[in-house]
């Protein structure tokens, strides 16, 4: 490790989430490149067997094989890992495989699952066309009736899993209130964070025990790769880390290489998505309004507040942009329906 390197761990805690998702992730290697280098190989060298020995059988933390583990990928994890405020992180070659890793791990056959029915379509497909035929049971419910969830909790389930908002349906789920049933109830409970991101919203500090990514989405933000990764405490992201290792469903070093700069930019990305979907909803909803008088009230009513609640406070610029697109979704729906 670099003086620069030793001198920045110690100040990481200091620094600015923007900050931080700039600086946090790989140590500077010996050749002083300013930005992350790409490690694209299969596998690690060894000055000799003892060192080999150490790392296969004790996991010294030498990288071993690209399927394992890599420089870069580690590098996106530990910056995505301290922008979710999350112990743990482990990446993948896309968000399906994030969530295939994330079941595989951690349900086994006769485990019941209750999953939102606002959920991404392979999510749905994962779990009806496949877990289902080795024996999971799946229960499917409204991501917006807690009362429901409540019902389902009162018989033994292994895991809740919930996306917020949706895809594409934009449903908000009260991450605060399903977590606190589902720890009332032992049930692990997993928000797929892939629409709103770190920087809108931080599931780990509302009480989910795991977060989800299609890094694919704003991750990235330019369209180029695809990627995944599961976060939350270490004992619940090691079986995951596990499966993946052996399943093989694991992240490219180009595309984390990728990621890690998609991410310097997500602060600023998320605040102009935000500011471009304010000047898109805002004449469409007085359109709407002007057509439907009472819509306006009825959404205010029935979805901010809690979209506030849910959202972190400290974003209330982006709450307020993020809004219209609720508006700009329910216009479309009751019109083309
Ligand atoms: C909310 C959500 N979760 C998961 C996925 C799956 O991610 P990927 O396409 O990276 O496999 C998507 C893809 O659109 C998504 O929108």
């Amino acid at each position: 490790m670099m003086d620069r390197d030793r001198r920045l761990a110690a100040l990481v805690s200091q620094l600015s989430e923007e900050t931080q998702a700039i600086r946090v992730g790989l140590d500077r290697t010996p050749e002083r490149e300013h930005s992350e280098p790409i490690f694209t190989t299969s596998s690690f060298v060894f000055p000799d067997a003892a060192t080999m020995a150490d790392a296969f059988v004790n996991n010294s933390g030498l990288s071993i094989y690209a399927r394992v583990d890599n420089p870069t990928v580690d590098g996106f994890c530990k910056r995505l890992a301290i922008l979710e405020g999350a112990e743990a992180c482990e990446a993948t070659a896309s968000g399906m495989g994030a969530i295939l890793s994330t079941l595989m791990a951690h349900c086994q056959a006769g485990d019941r699952v209750l999953m939102s029915t606002g959920v991404f379509g392979a999510t749905l497909n994962l779990v009806k066309n496949f877990f289902i035929k080795y024996g999971l049971e799946i229960e499917l419910l409204s991501p917006t009736d807690l009362g429901a969830w409540e019902r389902a909790l009162s018989r033994p389930a292994k895991l809740a899993y919930c996306e917020t908002p949706s895809n594409p349906t934009i449903e908000i789920v009260d991450i605060q209130a399903l977590s606190n049933l589902c720890r009332a109830h032992g049930c692990l409970f997993v928000v797929d964070n892939c629409f709103m991101t770190p920087v809108l919203q931080k599931p780990l500090a509302l009480g989910a025990d795991l977060v989800m990514h299609s890094a694919t989405k704003y991750l990235d933000g330019q369209g180029r790769v695809l990627g995944g990764a599961v976060l939350g405490r270490a004992e619940l992201v090691e079986p995951v880390t596990s499966f993946i290792r052996s399943g093989g469903v694991t992240m490219s070093a180009f595309n984390a290489w990728v990621f890690l700069k998609g991410l310097e930019t997500l602060d600023i990305r998320m605040k102009a998505h935000s500011d471009n979907a304010l000047e898109l909803a805002l004449p469409l909803v007085t359109l709407y309004q002007d057509h439907s008088p009472g819509f306006f009230s009825c959404v205010v009513s029935d979805a901010l507040p809690l979209f506030l609640a849910t959202v972190r406070d400290r974003m209330g610029m982006y709450v307020e942009a993020f809004f219209p697109c609720f508006v700009y979704y329910w216009h479309k729906r009751s019109r083309y329906k």
